[in-house]
């Protein structure tokens, strides 16, 4: 019999892990407590925009093996393997990780464990986690010692979700003795014959691959915006420079892109997360640099109002400003901690009239920022605009062109804040331009 597989918790993680799975050929059932959501995967809607989620949950629901439903009880009852993918936000107020989904999922999942199965956590939570999980699976389940735990982060990216879970660069299992390890090598036997290198580890050392990653990748981010800086005070090109030393191989050209930094659902709280944990155990000053990571990039947000306000002769008071981008990232709706909209949030502070666009995110953004304005096209975003902000890098948005932009702005000036724009172009075509990091 093939194994079945639950996932617990339908968000990007989950809904795309779902689809995924049953397209490999298992039966998955997806559970959530939200039943709208549950009722929209069902037709083949995901709750947010992922390119090719739709269509690969209408395939894969069509053939009957993935279904979603909003019961513990019929999910622990069908499945052989339970995936855990409800979220890890962050704590109001502090800057640990909120773990209350995920000991709430045990808690109910756990009792209803009648029979040997394996429950595998993906969500990402701080060091230690697992084996706190793996004594109370033990205790609360009636099948006890048949019911095993592993870890297994995931690594996937908004906007290349899909892919990165079919391919994606490496396995990671934490795993006790047991045949937990056997298990997951069966779940994912059509990646392992792809040649996807898995490394098998203990649960700690699972749980601190994760955060590493995602604390060496904000790293990365925010050393190419702290040269922004320098550059800015010394007349030197960010992007000049980024491309000089990307072509040595040990630093290389990916995640060296210096502008606006960094948000999303990961990165901010995942850092934040690591360090209340590391001085929990004792471990903080290993991570203290990522308070300075952290300051790095949120003072890109200010460094960008602060060229608006500039390029404005000194204040934003009464001047409207044209806000191109609401998501933290193109080729997604997700908005949370979104550079784009705080950057717009600030403008609106220092009495500005913010109009923003953005051709997924509007929804979203609104829903966050109701006292925004929301305009239903560039063009509608830049009439009659004093200023002009490039805060996500949509294709749509990198073509822009002067000219196109300066028949519908009142002043020519425009702040790039994602370096995609060429500043000769703009300032040939009459702007006042500036960029971050670039003279
Ligand atoms: C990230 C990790 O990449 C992923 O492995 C992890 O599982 C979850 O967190 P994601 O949040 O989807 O994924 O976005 P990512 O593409 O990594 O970008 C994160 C942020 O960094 C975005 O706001 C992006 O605009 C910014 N970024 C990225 C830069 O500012 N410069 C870069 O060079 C790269």
């Amino acid at each position: 019999m093939p194994l079945r597989l639950t996932v617990i918790g339908t968000g990007y993680l989950g809904a795309v892990h779902a689809a995924c799975m049953a397209d490999l050929g298992f039966e998955v059932l997806g559970v959530d407590r939200d039943q709208s959501r549950v009722e929209a995967l069902a037709r083949g809607e995901a709750p947010f925009f992922e390119p090719g989620l739709n269509e690969l949950l209408a395939r894969t629901g069509a053939t009957g093996r993935l279904r979603f439903t909003t019961s513990l009880e019929e999910a622990a009852e069908f499945g052989d393997v339970h995936f855990i993918c409800v979220g890890t936000p962050q704590l109001p107020g502090s800057h640990a990780a909120d773990l209350g989904q995920v000991y709430a999922t045990i808690d109910a999942l756990g009792p209803l464990l009648t029979r040997p199965c394996l429950v595998v956590g993906k969500s990402t939570v701080p060091v230690g986690t697992a084996v706190t999980i793996a004594e109370k699976l033990v205790h609360v389940a009636p099948a006890g010692a048949g019911v095993e735990l592993a870890w297994n982060p995931e690594f996937l990216r908004e906007g290349f979700a899909i892919e990165d879970t079919v391919h994606p660069d490496r396995l990671v299992i934490g795993v006790q003795a047991g045949s937990a390890e056997a298990t997951l090598r069966e779940v994912y036997a059509a990646l392992l014959s792809d040649g996807v290198p898995i490394v098998v580890t203990d649960y700690a050392t699972a749980e601190l691959v994760k955060v590493s990653a995602n604390a060496f990748l904000a790293t990365k981010i925010s050393f190419i915006n702290a040269m922004a800086e320098v550059c800015e005070a010394s007349g030197a090109d960010v992007t000049v420079l980024a491309q000089a030393i990307g072509y040595d191989e040990r630093i290389g050209h990916r995640f060296l892109r210096a502008g606006l930094g960094f948000g999303g659902g990961c990165l901010p709280k995942d850092i934040r997360a690591f360090m209340a944990r590391a001085d929990e155990l004792g471990a903080g000053d290993a991570v203290a640099f990522l308070n300075e990571v952290d300051a790095i990039n949120l003072r890109r947000r200010a460094r960008t109002v602060d060229m608006a306000r500039e390029l404005c002769g000194g204040s934003l008071q009464g001047v409207t400003a044209a806000c191109l981008g609401a998501a933290f990232k193109p080729n997604s709706d997700d908005v949370r901690d979104s550079p784009a909209l705080s950057v717009a949030a600030a403008l609106q502070e220092e009495g500005a009239t913010v109009r923003v666009y953005d051709p997924k995110a509007m929804g979203p953004a609104a829903r966050q920022f109701p006292d925004l304005l929301y305009a239903e096209s560039v063009d509608e975003a830049l009439a009659a605009a004093d200023v002009v902000l490039l805060l996500t890098e949509w294709d749509e948005f990198a073509q822009l062109t002067p000219e196109r932009a300066g028949a519908l702005v009142t002043q020519r000036r425009i702040v790039d804040g994602r370096n995609v724009l060429n500043p000769a172009q703009w300032r040939d075509g009459g702007f006042a331009f500036r960029a971050l990091g670039r003279p």
